[in-house]
């Protein structure tokens, strides 16, 4: 059973594209299970007047990759009922004093808007005094990137902190909530059959790939100021290599979690010789992107985890969008011992492959090579799955900004970043993004540029998916 405090929930940007795919479809989400409480409050912030409850039915009523089932009419009714619409600009004292009669009682302020927004936003929440919290908590829920680089981080986490504690911020990545990562946890550190085999003696490399087969959309305006790098690399694929290579945290908490993911990202080893960035073609002609732009929309590097545990280990991490496919996974490739039995005969030599799959089709598996049914000795690679279940309901798997929602309400900071988390994540990039020039143009519908196949191969390798 769920239970979720009474809540005033206000949205700056309710007509973004991401209130759009994610945060209204989330809270319909909800409203199905019965996970919200009796007493809530929607409030969308946006710049001109907005019929809200007439967005919210065409937003549901529209299905998209992430939210493909059907609606039902009375709990779109209901959640409407609660749904108020508030125009003003965010950077405009007044429309702080407007929110003053909503933020009553616990209340959570979530920043959906364009990152350049942010400092006026929390500059205007602490003159209004809407951070204190005398009746209810208040607390941010904030959108990546947050910052633009190592420095503006930095800057924004001083602002935050004058009006806010660390407590009342939940800067969210939503990689964090999805079902595979979190289940990473329980396969690594609930079973014990994997984890002595997590090390530079038996890792040969590990690849983290988030490939996607579409475009940037309609959000060339957010894109084209941040590229793949900054909107995937920096956070969500940084996030899933410090899950499948954390060391056990002491104990299942918030600080605990948080400080080992924090090791890895601070150990991670920039290499700004071995990255390649990538642009598809058409990409300049797409909406609100300019014709100049040098955008990156596509990536590839090669980094190292400096402890004594990986030592050695290389790691290839590549993401990109109008690519051949979508895919997102961290693969750990094992290393073949010399004395395998089957080292001599065809397809003996396949590795190992432990995959954590984040889609399509969440799951984790095991690649491991069985004999084919016959009489002469032939192996093959085959895969071992764990796949989840799919009954009828196609939300059965909490989309991650369901279940971020939930964790913010009661309080659960385990899955968000706090801010030296996120400082490192840009320490890491920022070199990697230093003396950028033109990225290389590659077709729509391909891996990529050929450049970020030679960065593996140049080591003898190649990219598994
Ligand atoms: C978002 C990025 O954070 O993550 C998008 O801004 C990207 O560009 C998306 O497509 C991928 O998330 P998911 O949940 O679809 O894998």
């Amino acid at each position: 059973m769920v239970d979720t405090p009474p809540f005033n929930l206000i949205i700056f940007g309710i007509t973004s594209n991401l209130a759009q795919i994610k945060l209204i479809p989330a809270l319909y989400d909800m409203a199905e299970k019965g996970i919200l409480p009796e007493n809530f409050t929607v409030v969308g912030v946006s710049r001109s007047h907005t019929d809200l409850q007439k967005h919210f039915r065409i937003v549901l009523a529209e299905h998209n990759r992430h939210h493909e089932h059907d609606i039902n009419s009375s709990v779109v009714d209901n959640l409407t009922s609660k749904v108020v619409h508030i125009a003003g600009q965010l950077d405009d004292p007044l429309l702080y004093e407007k929110l003053k009669t909503y933020a009553k009682g616990n209340t959570i302020f979530y920043l959906a808007t364009y990152p350049e927004l942010y400092k006026d936003i929390f500059v205007n929440l602490n003159k209004a005094g809407l951070n204190s919290q005398e009746n209810g908590f208040v607390r941010l829920m904030i959108e990546k990137p947050f910052g633009a680089d190592l420095a503006s981080a930095k800057e924004l986490d001083m602002l935050l902190l004058e009006f806010f504690s660390e407590k009342q911020l939940y800067r969210l990545d939503h990689y964090l909530g999805k079902e595979t990562i979190q289940n990473i946890l329980t396969f690594r550190f609930g079973n014990g059959l994997f984890e002595p085999l997590l090390n530079k003696t038996f890792i040969d490399h590990i690849q983290v790939t988030s490939l996607e087969n579409f475009g940037i959309g309609k959000r060339g305006g957010y894109y084209d100021t941040v590229g793949a790098l900054k909107d995937v690399g920096q956070n969500h694929l940084l996030q899933m290599l410090a899950f499948a290579t954390m060391d056990v945290p002491s104990e299942f908490s918030n600080e605990a979690v948080t400080l080992e993911r924090l090791k890895i990202v601070k150990k991670l080893l920039p290499m700004p010789d071995k990255i390649v960035l990538g642009q598809y073609k058409g990409y300049k002609t797409e909406e609100n992107v300019s014709k100049k732009s040098i955008t990156d929309t596509f990536f590839a590097f090669k980094t190292q985890i400096q402890n004594e545990r990986y030592e050695g280990v290389p790691i290839y991490i590549r993401g990109g969008k109008q690519l051949s496919k979508t895919l997102t996974e961290i693969a750990i490739v094992f290393k073949n011992p010399d004395n395998r039995l089957f080292n001599n005969i065809q397809s003996g030599q396949i590795p190992n492959v432990l995959i954590y799959r984040i889609q399509p089709n969440e799951g984790i598996v095991l690649k491991i090579l069985t004999k084919k049914p016959g009489h002469d000795f032939e192996l093959e690679s085959t895969a071992m799955n764990f796949d989840y279940p799919k009954p009828d309901a196609s939300h059965y798997l909490p989309d991650p900004y369901e279940r971020l929602l939930v964790d913010c309400l009661r309080g659960d900071q385990t899955f968000f970043n706090d801010a030296s988390e996120i400082e490192a994540q840009w320490a890491f990039v920022d070199p990697l993004l230093s003396g950028h020039g033109q990225p290389i143009i590659y077709d729509s519908g391909t891996d990529g540029p050929k450049e970020a196949d030679n960065l593996i191969k140049s080591d003898g390798r190649s990219w598994i998916s």
